[in-house]
């Protein structure tokens, strides 16, 4: 079995190979090289982490990073999609990705993947998964990946958070999984447990403890919605759990985290003022307000720029800026080199004066 090469720069073009069901709200699929000689090419990437897709819609190619799902060196990547209120992309691949299209696919990424675990022993043995709705994804491919390892003895708790028990993705292999592995132990949460045996409610600090006695000595990862995630933070710190042991990803734009600029009354007045930003290889030039996401402005400005997560944590979006004031919320994949360049990610940068930005 050979590697998938990744070009160096910009997608790959993969097909869609199979695509099904998952509950009535969610679909997975399969993506492989179109050739027929490729099928004994398999991919490389780290549990944990996604890719970015580009699809064509309306004339127009959007961008998004997803979670993968499936296992490390399989010829095909698997991913699952839930429909989402306004998801432009998540929604078109649900009711309208063909068996046989081709996508565009940048290259697997992310820091949230098992490799990042505790090197102590006695936590990165021991681990919990902690997940709600479509956040299941990059630690399920954690679980399959690390119980399909014959030399591996980490002992998983996983812990789901879903709506009802028709909603509980890969509910089924999980289920054969448990019963497949003493190492492997499930506990599923419902809002609405009509119709199962499972407990309905939220997962609250004293129902994590309650599944998961040791839960606070081990090392976890979380991942869902934002309001999921920021409360199984606070509930497991309340518990008593070391951060140093615990990771976390959601594609949900972030929020700034910088100190509100103090302002005089120049600045007030400057501040309900717009900027302009500048893009001198594309000759484009557009306003933006002070304060907003450095991103909405190239893209008004039709200047090619790809955003994925709008979260600040795929990269895709990252361009130098090379006048002007500015501040980020996320450095994440910038090395310390190109963050004393100028370079930002557009989704995380706020824009503070008027700006000449280049596209790297
Ligand atoms: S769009 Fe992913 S980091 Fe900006």
């Amino acid at each position: 079995m050979t590697q998938f090469q990744w070009p160096s720069n910009g997608p790959a073009t993969l097909v869609c190979k199979r695509k099904w069901a998952e509950t009535s709200n969610s679909v997975s699929f399969t993506l492989a090289p179109e050739s027929i000689n490729d099928q004994d090419i398999a991919f490389n990437f780290i549990p944990g982490q996604f890719i970015t897709l580009g699809i064509e819609i309306d004339g127009k190619m959007e961008y998004r990073a997803y979670s993968l799902s499936s296992m490390p060196n399989q010829t095909e990547l698997q991913l699952t999609i839930k429909r989402v209120a306004g998801g432009k992309v998540s929604n078109y691949i649900v009711d309208s990705l063909q068996e046989g299209q081709a996508v565009s696919v940048l290259k697997p990424a992310g820091e949230f993947h098992i490799e990042r675990r505790s090197q102590d022993q006695a936590h990165g043995n021991r681990i919990v998964l902690l997940s709600a709705g479509c956040g299941i994804t990059p630690v399920m491919s954690m679980a399959k990946t690390l119980l399909a390892n014959k030399d591996d003895s980490t002992d998983i708790h996983f812990i789901h958070a879903a709506t009802q028990i028709d909603q509980i993705i890969y509910h089924q292999e999980l289920l054969a999984m448990a019963e497949q592995h003493a190492r492997f132990h499930v506990s599923i949460m419902l809002e609405d447990a009509k119709g199962s045996d499972y407990l309905e409610g939220r997962l609250t600090q004293a129902a994590l403890a309650n599944y998961c006695a040791d839960i606070a000595e081990r090392t976890t990862f979380l991942c869902g919605p934002v309001g999921f995630m920021g409360a199984m933070q606070e509930n497991l710190q309340a518990l008593g759990m070391d951060m140093d042991n615990f990771y976390q990803e959601s594609f949900t734009p972030a929020e700034s985290t910088q100190p509100d600029v103090e302002l005089n009354n120049a600045d007030k007045v400057e501040a309900l003022a717009n900027a302009t930003i500048f893009v001198p290889t594309f000759g484009a030039q557009v306003e933006a307000k002070i304060g907003s996401a450095l991103i909405d402005a190239l893209e008004a400005a039709k200047v090619p720029v790809i955003a994925a997560c709008r979260s600040g944590i795929c990269g895709s979006c990252k361009c130098k800026v090379t006048k002007g004031e500015f501040t980020r919320t996320s450095t994440e994949t910038l090395t310390v080199d190109e963050i004393e360049q100028g370079f930002v990610l557009a989704c995380s940068c706020q824009v503070h004066s008027d700006l000449e930005v280049a596209l790297n």
